[in-house]
């Protein structure tokens, strides 16, 4: 929670910089703008006011300046328009005279080269000339020739905005209009703020609900994904954060039921191993152990038989082995089909062949009535034949005596389907969907007097996996089964 109060405060403070930082800029150019606009009115305004003033009073008499009237015009002028003061400039801008109070006046001369711009009539104001009481600040102005005698004499100069201005617009002009400016701009601004940090605050309690519903999740077993409700499609990019994160705890969640799962097959596998593995070498050991401890004793047909008896066991345990490693190979990642083409009419032939003697021993016969001499298929030769040995053994073993056996291909589409069936004593179906699980043996007194491993079918249909292909079976009990796999023809 904190880190997010964190966030939203420097967000806050951001906007906080943002907002006085244009305050700033918008309050220095508009008070610029609004005196520079003042200024030039109040140029415009009194442009001809030392017209008017010159064309009142005589103030060169005979050649030389008259005091008296200079001062009166000041006066006047000042009274009138408290703001102007009053300056008798020479035909070069020396000062002649002005009616100011002494000591007040810092400059003998003004620059006429804006008064000359101002004379021409120049029409953008405002126009600043030199004050001749403050030197450093440049001021509108009017200015007007006088004559004496007929001829040019010099200048009537007015300085608009002089100090009295100066006094005035400090403590007037600028408290009024900028104050009533500048609380409109800071009012704004100030709504503007607060809408802001409005928006701010949605945002960020979208972010934070996400950041309780990720802690949460930190803080839980990762069983369970995260308790969070996305929007879909995502507005934006804190949506699209939300949806990638509850994504990922629902991965998480998967793999872990997937590694519980692996734990409990795993378990399970030892288990039945370890039981599977006993038990013959229990038994091998109470022969052998007779063997040797009453070895003369015995005849030698017992002796036979008990040696037998041990040897099966040896068999037993020798295949058990053998089939262990082959299924935890064929499972490993690792674990890829050697692919080629081959005649699927000689291995399957040559299969045939080879259950021919075992097959015989139980009276059950082993028929191919309708194999396509030219399917070539693209597989694993070792591993099919593998599947087809399983499958034969179990048909063998589950048939009666008597009972036949038959294989059979046919094309579908681009793949071959081979079929062993038997006239067996046939699979319950509540057995079916379990057979080909590992260990798995149907739980009837036959299967046990014939003692497989359980695991001849799932070997089947590991190997089916790594060709992407698959088995099936159909049975129906004492009428018999058949299990049907696919295979991909000639590449
Ligand atoms: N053709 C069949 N007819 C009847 N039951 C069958 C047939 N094929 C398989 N089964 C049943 O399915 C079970 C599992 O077969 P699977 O081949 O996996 O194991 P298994 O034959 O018992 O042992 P092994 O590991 O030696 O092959 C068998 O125990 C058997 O009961
Ligand atoms: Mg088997």
């Amino acid at each position: 929670m904190r880190s997010i109060t964190r966030l939203y405060t420097k967000l806050a403070i951001a906007v906080l910089i943002l907002v006085l930082t244009l305050a700033a800029v918008l309050l220095y150019t508009t008070s610029k703008t609004s005196e520079r606009y003042s200024l030039e009115i109040t140029q415009r305004i009194n442009r001809d006011i030392a017209l008017h003033a010159a064309e009142d009073m005589p103030i060169f008499e005979g050649g030389v300046v008259n005091q008296a009237a200079l001062k009166e015009l000041a006066h006047h002028v000042m009274f009138i328009n408290p703001i102007v003061e009053v300056y008798l400039l020479d035909l070069d801008g020396n000062i002649l005279s002005h009616a100011l109070p002494s000591g007040t006046v810092l400059l003998d001369r003004v620059d006429m080269k804006p008064l000359q711009e101002f004379m021409q009539g120049r029409e953008q104001l405002p126009i600043f000339g030199n004050d001749p009481r403050n030197p450093d600040a440049g001021k509108v102005f009017s200015i007007s020739p006088v004559q004496s005698e007929g001829e040019p004499a010099g200048y009537l100069y007015t300085v608009l905005n002089g100090r009295t201005h100066d006094g005035l617009r400090h403590s007037l002009q600028e408290s009024y209009n900028l104050r009533a400016g500048a609380e409109v701009i800071v009012g704004s601004l100030f709504v503007a703020m607060l809408i802001g940090a409005i928006i701010f605050l949605v945002l960020t309690r979208r972010l934070q609900k996400l950041l309780i519903a990720v802690r949460s999740y930190r803080e839980g077993s990762f069983e369970k994904p995260m308790n969070y409700v996305g929007s879909e499609p995502p507005r934006d990019e804190l949506d699209e954060l939300g949806n990638a994160i509850y994504a990922m705890s629902v991965r998480i969640e998967n793999q872990f039921k997937a590694l519980e799962d692996a734990d409990s097959t795993r378990r399970e596998l030892i288990a039945n191993v370890s039981h599977d593995l006993r038990t013959p070498l229990a038994s091998m050991q109470g022969y052998i152990e007779t063997l040797l401890v009453k070895g003369e004793t015995l005849s030698p047909d017992r002796r036979a038989e008990f040696l037998e008896v041990a040897h099966k066991h040896s068999k037993r345990l020798n295949n058990l082995v053998r089939e262990l490693f082959e299924l935890s190979k064929l499972e490993s990642s690792t674990s890829e089909p050697c692919w080629e083409n081959f005649s699927l009419m000689e291995l399957l032939h040559d299969t045939v062949q080879e259950f021919t003697l075992q097959a015989s021993e139980r009276d059950v016969s082993i028929s191919m009535p309708d194999i396509d001499l030219h399917s070539i298929v693209y597989a694993d030769i070792a591993m099919i034949q593998r599947v087809l040995d399983n499958l034969l053994e179990n048909a063998i073993r589950n048939t009666p005596r008597g009972g036949s056996i038959s294989l059979s291909t046919t094309q579908e589409d681009k793949r071959i389907r081979v079929e062993v069936t038997d006239n067996g004593r046939g699979i319950s179906s509540a057995d079916i969907p379990h057979i080909f699980d590992r260990f798995y043996r149907p739980d009837d007194a036959q299967s046990s007097a014939q003692q497989g491993n359980g695991l001849g079918l799932a070997i089947v249909k590991r190997i089916m996996e790594l060709h992407q292909s698959s088995v099936k079976v159909i049975s129906e009990v004492d009428h018999g089964t058949s299990f049907i796999f696919w295979l991909p023809q000639r590449s």
